[in-house]
């Protein structure tokens, strides 16, 4: 990335000579003689940094500076001064100057605090990207709520396309935060139902006997406490969709019950004798294992191919890595506007903890590490010591944990990932260390998906 660097100054020798010396580091310099002059440069050119001096005539550094803050905050300023104005310098701070140089201006000092500026600025442009790139996601698909650019969320966003409007029962399955509800608004959501009810049943939360009056209802004085007649989730879902959360927790009455509903389009209330038809799409979501359930005899097998006609199961955060850098902007952006802070981004080693790190608890934990990172974090940047601590202990680790039980494949995946990020990126000495060929190294990081890693490094 090249950047473009304004030098503004009344004095000739000076802008040339620092002008001269900027691009001898590689960047497009471009001068002026004036703030205002400065001002016409900005607005026409792409520039990442400005350094001017402050006493010009026409429009001052003060001045220039002003603009600059308020209408290109990101763009860093640094002041130069002369000596003994040193009070005027730190004003300029305190009105949103990068920093500042006094004249006669040290060549390595400027060079050193020009990247310095440089790469925060470059941190705020990356995580503008990403913030551009979720907002192109989300305007693209239909269920902007679910953010992810990973194959296989990729592949879930285009099933849920196809099964929504159908009637066809889907079981949605995947670990704890993965974001299975999410899967299961977007169904409802897409779906013809969506102006009729959308029903949510977590069936763990309740005991056996009251899951089953909630889900059917029950008769005036079927059981004790049973003091009116009561709808149930059933009834009030008719014409739309009921999401039962958690079914592998149900007991084997209430699995026969909703078996039946499923094929038959019909139930009685608890304690009644009327038959009740419904019409109601069943979306039902589990963390467990439902063969292992089948085969300890808790779970029916005929219930449960009904429920999974159609299967979405949503992997675990750490087998999409791809994915932390958009949802973690997402977040930042939601979570920054709700604490009332402005955040522009995060800085690289915070970066690589996050995606070093294995997220037992998926998406949700993810968002509540970037909800306390905000919390925490003083400046406009979430650095290291802003995340806690339980995320950033894994990281800076130098080993490689493989669990026996893996594939060779994913074995090397891994080996190749940390070696990337050890040698930060750079693909010629991770080639090397590995003991591969470059052209291999290559083949193997896409067929890996690692570009992410590479990126991120
Ligand atoms: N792809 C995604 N994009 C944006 N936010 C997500 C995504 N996936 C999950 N989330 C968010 O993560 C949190 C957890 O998601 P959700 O409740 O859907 O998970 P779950 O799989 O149902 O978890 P559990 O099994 O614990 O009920 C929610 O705040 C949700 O909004
Ligand atoms: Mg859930």
């Amino acid at each position: 990335m090249k950047f473009n660097i304004l030098i503004v100054d009344d004095e000739k020798n000076i802008r040339e000579g620092l002008g001269q010396s900027l691009t001898m580091d590689g960047y497009k310099v471009y001068l002026a003689e004036n703030g205002k002059k400065g001002l016409e440069a900005i607005n026409s050119n792409d520039i990442d940094l400005v350094i001017t001096d402050l006493k010009m005539p026409e429009l001052s550094g003060e001045q220039l500076l002003k603009k600059v803050t308020s209408t290109n905050p990101n763009i860093p300023v640094i002041i130069l001064t002369g000596h003994g104005s040193i009070e005027t310098a730190v004003n300029a701070m305190r009105d949103g100057a990068f920093d500042f140089l006094t004249k006669p201006v040290n060549l390595d000092r400027l060079s050193l605090l020009v990247k310095r500026a440089l790469s925060s600025r470059q941190l705020v442009l990356k995580h503008r990207e990403l913030e551009e790139e979720v907002k192109r996601l989300s305007s693209r698909q239909k269920f902007s709520s679910i953010i992810g650019k990973s194959a296989q969320m990729r592949k879930i966003l285009e099933i849920i396309d196809q099964v929504a409007d159908t009637k066809a029962s889907v079981l949605i399955t995947g670990e704890s935060g993965v974001g299975k509800e999410l899967v299961a608004d977007a169904i409802h959501n897409l779906s013809r139902r969506r102006d009729n009810s959308f029903i949510k049943v977590h069936c763990a939360a309740l005991s056996e006997n009251l899951l089953e009056s909630e889900l059917f209802g029950h008769e005036k004085g079927s059981f004790t406490g049973a003091i009116a007649r009561k709808r149930g989730r059933f009834e009030l879902a008719d014409k739309g969709t009921i999401f039962l959360d958690e079914i592998g927790e149900i007991n084997q009455s209430v699995q026969i019950k909703i078996l039946r509903v499923l094929q038959e389009k019909k139930f009685e209330r608890v304690g009644g004798e009327d038959t009740i038809d419904v019409d109601v799409r069943i979306i039902s979501a589990t963390n467990k294992d439902l063969k292992d359930e089948i085969e300890k005899g808790a779970f029916r097998e005929d219930l449960f191919y009904r429920l999974n006609v159609v299967n979405i199961h949503v992997p675990p955060l750490r087998e999409r890595k791809e994915d932390i850098s958009l949802l973690a902007a997402a977040f930042l952006k939601e979570l920054s506007e709700e604490n009332g802070k402005k955040i522009d981004g995060i800085d690289p080693k915070a970066y690589l903890a996050l995606y070093e790190y294995n997220w037992p608890g998926n998406i949700r934990e993810l968002r509540n590490c970037i909800e306390s990172s905000v919390v925490m974090c003083k400046g406009n940047i979430i650095s290291l010591e802003d995340m806690p601590p339980s995320i950033t202990a894994e990281s800076s680790s130098d080993y490689i944990k493989l669990t026996p039980g893996i594939t060779l494949e994913d074995a090397e995946k891994e080996v190749i990932r940390m070696t990337l990020i050890h040698q930060k990126g750079n693909k010629t000495k991770t080639a090397e260390v590995l003991g591969i060929g470059r052209k291999t190294l290559h083949r193997k990081i896409q067929e890996y998906q690692l570009e992410a890693v590479e990126a991120k490094v």
